[in-house]
């Protein structure tokens, strides 16, 4: 039998020792400091077994998140499976910008679009209480994932299978935030790393990756209160063309905001109104 420690120096013959930690803390239920107090711990067969399995998935690419069952986003757990994009820390400049847009107001009613885990919908619900929040997905697995998320979490959203706005008729909203798939179908990065396990309806959209962008843009105007704001988040190459598209379609105000690379991820504008 193998003790903690020799098991963590086999597993970082084949993945980083960080990832090693992850997995084996998941196996053993333990958290960080348990896992380092008991490096000399013999490691039961039925353990090493469950351990040795996750190396070799993730020695294979599988990415953290997936074999784990979830990613925290500001703050909270989300459950993910390899329906749903696993949410990104970039995301939560998005959730930021929204959160702004509604300020102190107390009738608000914001909308999702691409909602995946449902972690952007579900963080401004929960950081929002005074707001109505709805999200939607074209998928009805990622909507599954998202769902379970909300009852986990205590958040009340309202989900809604939909092909970006077309199911949701005559309705406003006084915010419209969207993370959607923004990647040129031939980026080569879809053919690496964690991008090969995670659905290609998440990621990419058109030869330039802004397919869904201008959809979204085009049809949100009908969709907006008079004074509604539109926020998306968008590739580090792709501010301009998000301005341009969103000036192009009447939007006024138009603010860009940059990470903490100092890079343009999040673009939005207001809808005027008639
Ligand atoms: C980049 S992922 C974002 C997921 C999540 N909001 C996040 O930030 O982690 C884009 C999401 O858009 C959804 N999507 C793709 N095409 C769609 C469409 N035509 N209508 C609605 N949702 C769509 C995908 O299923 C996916 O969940």
């Amino acid at each position: 039998m193998n003790s903690i420690a020799g098991a963590l120096a086999a597993a970082r013959q084949a993945i980083p020792i960080a990832d090693a930690r992850l997995l084996l803390r998941h196996v053993l239920g333990a958290g960080a400091a348990w896992l380092e107090a008991h490096r000399d711990d013999l490691l039961p067969r039925s353990a090493a077994e469950a351990f040795a399995a996750l190396v070799e998935r993730r020695a294979g690419g599988e990415p953290v998140a997936y074999l784990l069952g979830f990613r925290e986003f500001y703050g909270r757990e989300f459950s993910v499976t390899p329906d749903v994009l696993i949410p990104r820390p970039e995301t939560e400049l998005l959730v930021e910008i929204g959160q702004k847009k509604v300020g102190a107001s107390d009738t608000v009613s914001l909308l999702d679009l691409g909602t995946g885990s449902g972690c952007v919908a579900i963080t401004l619900a929960l950081e929002l209480p005074q707001a109505r929040v709805a999200a939607a997905d074209i998928s009805a697995a990622a909507l599954a994932v998202a769902r379970a998320n909300a009852t986990l979490l205590g958040a009340n959203v309202s989900f809604v299978e939909s092909d970006w706005l077309a199911c949701f008729g005559g309705r406003r909203f006084d915010v419209i935030v969207s993370n959607p798939p923004y990647v040129a179908s031939g980026d080569p990065h879809l053919s690496e790393g964690d991008l090969r396990f995670e659905p290609p309806s998440a990621l990419a959209c058109g030869a330039d990756g802004l397919d869904a962008i201008r959809r979204i843009i085009a049809d949100a105007s009908r969709h907006l209160e008079a004074g509604g704001w539109l926020l998306l988040e968008h590739g580090y190459d792709q501010a301009d063309a998000l301005r341009e598209l969103l000036a192009a379609t009447g939007f006024v105000d138009i603010e860009q905001h940059r990470d903490l690379a100092g890079i343009v991820r999040v673009s939005g504008g207001r809808w005027p109104g008639a």
